[in-house]
């Protein structure tokens, strides 16, 4: 039997998620491979999606979108990526349903793991880093962005927030880091000592990042949490600036008054890695996807694993994927 992840309805990812079984897969068809997972991620993005599901669903509906595994088989006459062969290490993004033991993936979205990576970093080698890719792709757009201008980043101690800090310090872009704990910023801080971090806990965390940033002008800022935050980053933008919205973790929306926009002529971009993989074209993909790669075989170290569980534990794992101060991604071996 193979088992597998589902929900039925919206709601608490911890309530709402069980775990099926159901007939193994059999041999899979043309252009699709067949594998078995020894990993799966459990990624904020996916348990926002569960809790924001409209209603009741009439069929289960599969959850989780990357997986790590190794190749059973390969459909007839099906054409692989490079170093994708029957018994070797895989990831898959986006498959839908790959919170599962077994997955027949679509051959396209099927990447060979290289041999220095472990499966926990293997578990997250695509969703992150190609999002850190996106990311960067939309603040170069900004002509200041690597000359004068500053990057400034919310959020910055979370999986996606270090692997953009170690590409920054790569291409020498100058970074702000933004967390919200004293705790926060001291653990950033024994990382990247380097980079300077500030903690939006203290008053005047704004005058920091200015301080921090030493004349130099914000041309573009991530931000994942929206809200308020996102309004005081919108400040902090030079004239011309850009922030790029790419998450949803404040609850109330951000206010802007017509005003900010018109008189600094700044642009606010939001950015989806969903999109990413049905807009971008396959040449786009696959190059993103060798970057994504090489970002995780540079920055293996900031690749952390939060805990890891098994199938049977299924509530406390989403329950740790959310938890305040956690460091790194939660890992579930369906096996
Ligand atoms: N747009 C896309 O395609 C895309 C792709 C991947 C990820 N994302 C988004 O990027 C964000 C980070 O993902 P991840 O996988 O890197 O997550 P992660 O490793 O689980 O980190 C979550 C981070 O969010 C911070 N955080 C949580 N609630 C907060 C709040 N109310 N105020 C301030 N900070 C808060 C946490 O700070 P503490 O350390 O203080 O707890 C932690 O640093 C998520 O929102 C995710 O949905 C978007």
């Amino acid at each position: 039997m193979n088992r597998r992840v589902v929900h039925t309805r919206g709601g608490l990812p911890s309530e709402v998620l069980t775990v099926i079984e159901e007939p193994e897969p059999g041999e899979p068809g043309g252009g699709q491979v067949l594998i078995r997972t020894t990993a799966f991620t459990v990624h904020p993005g996916d348990l926002q999606a569960i809790e924001a599901y409209p209603g009741e669903a009439g069929q289960p509906v599969p959850a989780g979108v990357e997986a790590t595994g190794v190749v059973e088989a390969i459909g007839p006459g099906t054409r692989v990526a490079p170093g994708v062969e029957v018994g070797g290490r895989v990831t898959v993004f986006p498959q839908p349903g790959a919170w599962s033991q077994w997955i027949v993936a679509d051959a396209e979205v099927v990447v060979a793991v290289p041999d220095e990576l472990s499966d926990e970093v293997a578990a997250q080698m695509l969703v992150n880093p190609l999002t850190t890719v996106m990311l960067r792709r939309e603040a170069e757009e900004h002509l200041a962005f690597g000359y004068d201008g500053l990057l400034v980043q919310t959020a910055a101690g979370s999986s996606v927030g270090r692997l953009v800090t170690g590409v920054s310090q790569f291409h020498n872009v100058a970074l702000v880091n933004v967390v919200r704990s004293d705790r926060g910023a001291a653990e950033l801080h024994k990382r990247f000592p380097d980079v300077p971090v500030v903690a939006t806990e203290d008053p005047g965390w704004a005058d920091e990042v200015r301080k921090a940033a030493g004349g130099r002008p914000v041309s573009v800022a991530f931000d994942p949490i929206g809200g308020k935050l996102a309004e005081t980053v919108l400040d902090l933008l030079t004239p011309g600036g850009k922030l790029v919205s790419y998450g949803q973790i404040a609850e109330e929306p951000i206010s802007v008054h017509a005003s900010t926009l018109l008189h600094k002529s700044l642009t606010l971009r939001g950015k989806n890695i969903g999109r990413w993989s049905t807009e971008a074209s396959a040449e786009r993909r696959a190059s993103d996807v060798a970057t994504a790669k090489q970002i995780a075989l540079a920055l293996k170290d900031q690749f952390d694993v939060a805990a890891t569980y098994g199938l049977g534990e299924l509530a406390n794992a989403v329950e740790h994927a959310v938890r305040p101060g956690k460091v790194g991604l939660v890992l579930v071996r369906p096996w």
